[in-house]
C-alpha cells in the first residue's frame, strides 16, 4: 500500500512534468495537441481506455474522434483472437500513411494484452518502425511517466512487464457515460483454459480491496451514476486472495447498499465457481440486474476437460435450470467455442444439444482461433476449416432462432428501462436498456439521458422493444 501510494505520488510527478512540456508545444504549434485512442476487444480495455483518457485530459490533450489526424494515437489492443491481431495492423497500415502526408509530429503509442506478446512487440519493432511507444497491461498506471519518455527520449520507447503486483489507485479517468461506469473488482485470470491466452498476457488474478472498490462506487454514485458493471475475467472467484477473503457475493451486497445505485451488472462469470450462494444474491436483491453472461464455450465433456473448464453439460444445464427457477424473468448469454481441436460431429451435437436446452436468450459464437504459447496450439487434430464454418453456420443459425422465439416474452408489461441516448436514427426517440439488457426505443428527448423511467412494452420486434413512457398521474 505504501509503495502504491508513493506510486501514484510519482505520476502525479509525471502528469506535471507533460502538461509543463504540452504547454511549451501548444505555443510552438499555435494550437493545443489532440489524442484519439482506438480501443479493440473487452469492457476491460474499455475501461482502461477510460482510465488513459483521464490521464490525457488532466495533461492537456484535447480529444478528438479523428483518428488519423490526432497528434498522439492509442490502440488499446486485444489479443484473444487471431482477427483482433489482424485489425490492428490494419488500422496501423492506415496510420501510418497519413502520418506521412498529413502529420509527421504525429505520436503513435501501443498497448493491452497483444503487447504482452514478445513476437508481435517484435513485428512492431521491425516492419512498424514508426510506433513511439509500446507499453503491454501490467504498467498501465505509467501512462503518464511513458509520454514523458517518449517525448523526450530519441528512440521508441518499449516497456513491457511480466507481470505486477501494484494496484495503483486513484489516477484520474474520463467516463464515457455519465450514468453508467465499469468497476474493475479484479485483474488477471487463474484458469488456464487450453485455449486462451488472457492468463498469459494479463497475469496472474489479483482482486482490489473491497473498501477501495466500495470507495470508487461511492464516489461515482455522488457524481450521478446509475448503474456499474462490476468487472473481472472470473468474477466468481472475486476476493479468495485479499488478506481478508471477502467472496463476490458479499461484495454484491455491500454494492447494492450504495445509496444511489439502482443497478448492477458484473462480467464474466466462470461456471466452475458459481455457488448457490450468488444465485440467492440475486434472487434477493432487485438491484442486480436480471442477466446473467455464463460462457458455455462447448458442451461435450470430453472436450469441457481437454479445455481445462473443470464442469460439465450437465452440471452447467443444472446452473441454467437454478437461475431459472430462482430469478424469474433472467436472461441467460453464452460465449461458444466452434472447432477446438479435436472436436467430432459428435462433440459439436453436444454443444447443439446444450444450446437447444439451455435456450440463450442471446449468445456470442466464435471459431477457434490457435493462440501461440496455450496448450491448445499444440494439440493434434486441429479441425479442417471447412469443416468449423459449417459447423459454426449451423450452430449461429439455431442460436438465432431460439433467440427469436425467447423474445418479446416482456410485451404488454411496464418495465423500467435505463435511458442511455438519444436515438441514432429517430431524434424524436431515445434507446436505453431494461434490467434484462434487452434494448428499448420509446419517445423522449435528452433530458431523459441517465434517467431510469418506466415504460409500456407495447411492440416487440426481434431483439428489441418499442415503447411508451408510462407518465404519473
Ligand atoms: N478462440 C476462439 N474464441 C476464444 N475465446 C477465448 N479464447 C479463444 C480462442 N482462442 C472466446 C471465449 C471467451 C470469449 C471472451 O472469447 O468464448 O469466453
Ligand atoms: Fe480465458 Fe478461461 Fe480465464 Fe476466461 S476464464 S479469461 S476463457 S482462461
Amino acid at each position: 500500500m505504501e509503495q502504491d501510494r508513493a506510486e501514484l505520488q510519482r505520476q502525479r510527478e509525471y502528469i506535471g512534468k507533460m502538461k509543463e512540456l504540452l504547454r511549451e508545444e501548444e505555443i510552438l504549434l499555435g494550437r493545443k495537441e489532440t489524442y484519439h485512442i482506438e480501443t479493440f476487444g473487452c469492457q476491460m480495455n474499455a475501461k482502461d481506455s477510460e482510465k488513459f483518457a483521464g490521464i490525457l485530459e488532466e495533461i492537456g490533450y484535447l480529444p478528438t474522434e479523428e483518428e488519423t489526424e490526432a497528434d498522439l494515437v492509442l490502440y488499446n489492443t486485444c489479443t484473444v483472437r487471431e482477427n483482433a491481431n489482424e485489425k490492428l495492423y490494419g488500422h496501423l497500415g492506415q496510420v501510418h500513411s497519413s502520418k506521412r502526408k498529413k502529420n509527421p509530429n504525429q505520436r503513435i503509442a501501443l498497448c493491452g494484452c497483444m503487447m504482452q506478446e514478445p513476437d508481435e512487440v517484435a513485428t512492431v519493432r521491425t516492419k512498424y518502425r514508426f510506433v513511439n511507444l509500446v507499453f503491454g497491461t501490467h504498467n498501465i498506471f505509467k501512462l503518464a511517466e511513458l509520454l514523458y519518455r517518449m517525448k523526450t527520449e530519441p528512440n521508441p520507447v518499449i516497456d513491457v512487464w511480466e507481470g505486477t503486483d501494484e494496484i495503483v489507485e486513484d489516477l484520474p479517468a474520463v467516463r464515457k457515460y455519465s450514468f453508467k461506469s465499469g468497476v474493475n473488482i479484479m485483474y488477471g485470470c487463474n484458469n488456464f483454459c487450453s485455449y486462451c491466452i488472457v492468463p498469459y498476457v494479463r497475469g496472474r488474478e489479483r482482486s482490489r480491496e473491497a473498501a477501495d472498490i466500495l470507495e470508487e462506487i461511492r464516489s461515482l454514485a455522488s457524481s450521478g451514476v446509475k448503474e456499474v458493471m462490476l468487472l473481472g475475467q472470473n468474477v466468481n472467484s472475486y476476493g479468495k486472495t485479499l488478506a481478508e477473503p471477502v467472496s463476490f457475493s458479499e461484495l454484491l451486497k455491500s454494492v447494492a447498499a450504495v445509496p444511489g445505485i439502482e443497478r448492477i451488472r458484473f462480467m464474466t462469470s466462470h461456471p466452475k465457481d458459481l455457488g448457490d450462494d450468488l444465485i440467492d444474491v440475486i434472487a434477493k436483491e432487485p438491484k442486480i440486474c436480471r442477466h446473467f453472461h455464463l460462457p458455455l464455450q462447448s458442451g461435450s465433456d470430453r472436450i469441457l476437460k481437454v479445455m481445462n473448464r473443470h464442469y460439465t453439460k450437465e452440471r452447467f444445464l443444472d446452473l441454467v435450470r437454478k437461475l431459472r427457477e430462482r430469478v424469474p424473468g433472467i436472461s441467460i448469454t453464452t460465449d461458444i467455442i466452434v472447432g477446438f481441436p479435436g472436436e467430432t460431429e459428435e462433440d459439436f451435437e453436444e454443444t447443439m444439444d446444450t444450446v437447444r436446452k439451455a435456450r440463450f436468450e442471446s449468445a456470442f459464437t466464435f471459431i477457434y482461433s490457435k493462440r501461440t504459447g496455450t496448450p491448445a496450439a499444440k494439440m493434434p487434430d486441429q479441425v479442417p476449416e471447412d469443416v468449423v464454418k459449417e459447423r459454426f453456420d449451423r450452430l449461429l443459425k439455431l442460436v438465432r432462432q431460439i433467440g427469436e422465439e425467447e423474445s418479446g416474452k416482456l410485451k404488454g408489461r411496464t418495465e423500467d428501462v435505463l435511458v442511455e441516448e438519444v436515438n441514432k436514427q429517430d431524434p424524436g426517440m431515445v434507446t436505453g436498456r431494461l434490467s434484462d439488457n434487452t434494448v428499448v426505443h420509446f419517445p423522449g428527448n435528452e433530458s431523459l439521458i441517465g434517467e431510469i423511467v418506466p415504460v409500456l412494452l407495447k411492440e416487440t420486434r426481434g431483439f428489441y422493444y418499442l415503447g411508451e413512457e408510462v407518465k404519473p398521474e
